[in-house]
């Protein structure tokens, strides 16, 4: 696993820290726009990519050398891999086995084991009067991870090394309105219920998503993983009649 870690960590290794804010509430996730241009123009209506032209600006909270440690740590079911389809769950050695052979990992609950991340998401929380938690995705180039899907919360992805094109769109069978391939430091707002589904390019990528929920989180990130396309059909079929 070392030397595994340490062929993804290599680039973070050469570059030089550039210092930036710390990063601990909305307000210094967000910048360089500000939580009134937020709020006014894509809070609950659409998605929107900021920018800061800082590579290094998430590194503050998580870095792969990070993740060295974390994985030996991580109790099991904090762990699972995505192979173009719904959470796969199962032992800690066959999940990073299988993550090793190319499939997309994914850490629940990383706040809990990273203290940055815990004080971000739990002022977050404080500040929006919501609830939050936090994934990391460790996902190897040109591999699907999730399958096209939507979540029940709203949604902030943060790009801390490799580069993840996005598509975003309304429904199902819609034409993406938002399409993009996300560098680091870049910060990704999804709305809770727009449809979206991201693929690595070039290299390995690692990101978090914090989600915020003003209901009970469902433990399930993916509302449309648990239904077979049989019964999405049906569904969307008994949802047109009302
Ligand atoms: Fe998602």
């Amino acid at each position: 696993m070392t030397t595994f870690i340490s062929q993804f960590s290599t680039l973070s290794q050469q570059q030089s820290y550039r210092r930036t804010e710390t990063i601990k509430s909305l307000e210094t996730l967000i910048a360089p726009l500000s939580l009134k241009e937020f709020f006014k123009k894509y809070w609950k209506k659409k998605a929107a990519i900021i920018a800061d032209d800082n590579p290094q600006k998430f590194r503050q909270l998580l870095y792969w050398e990070q993740l060295q440690n974390l994985l030996v740590d991580c109790p099991e079911n904090h762990l699972k891999c995505f192979d173009n389809g719904p959470p796969i769950p199962g032992e800690k050695a066959n999940l990073l086995q299988r993550w090793h052979q190319s499939q997309t990992l994914h850490i629940e609950r990383i706040e809990k084991l990273v203290p940055a991340l815990e004080q971000l998401s739990g002022q977050i929380a404080e500040d929006l009067k919501a609830s939050t938690k936090m994934y990391a995705f460790c996902s190897h180039p040109n591999r699907p991870g999730a399958h096209l899907h939507y979540d029940r919360f709203d949604v902030f992805v943060l790009q801390i090394q490799g580069y993840k094109k996005w598509q975003v769109q309304l429904n199902r069978g819609r034409k993406p309105y938002l399409e993009r391939v996300l560098q680091p430091g870049d910060l990704l707002y999804l709305p809770r219920g727009h449809w979206h589904q991201a693929v690595a390019a070039k290299e390995q990528s690692l990101h978090l998503t914090l989600g915020i929920s003003f209901n009970n989180f469902d433990d399930s990130p993916l509302e449309e993983s648990t239904f077979s396309p049989f019964l999405l059909k049906l569904k969307n079929k008994i949802l047109k009649k009302f």
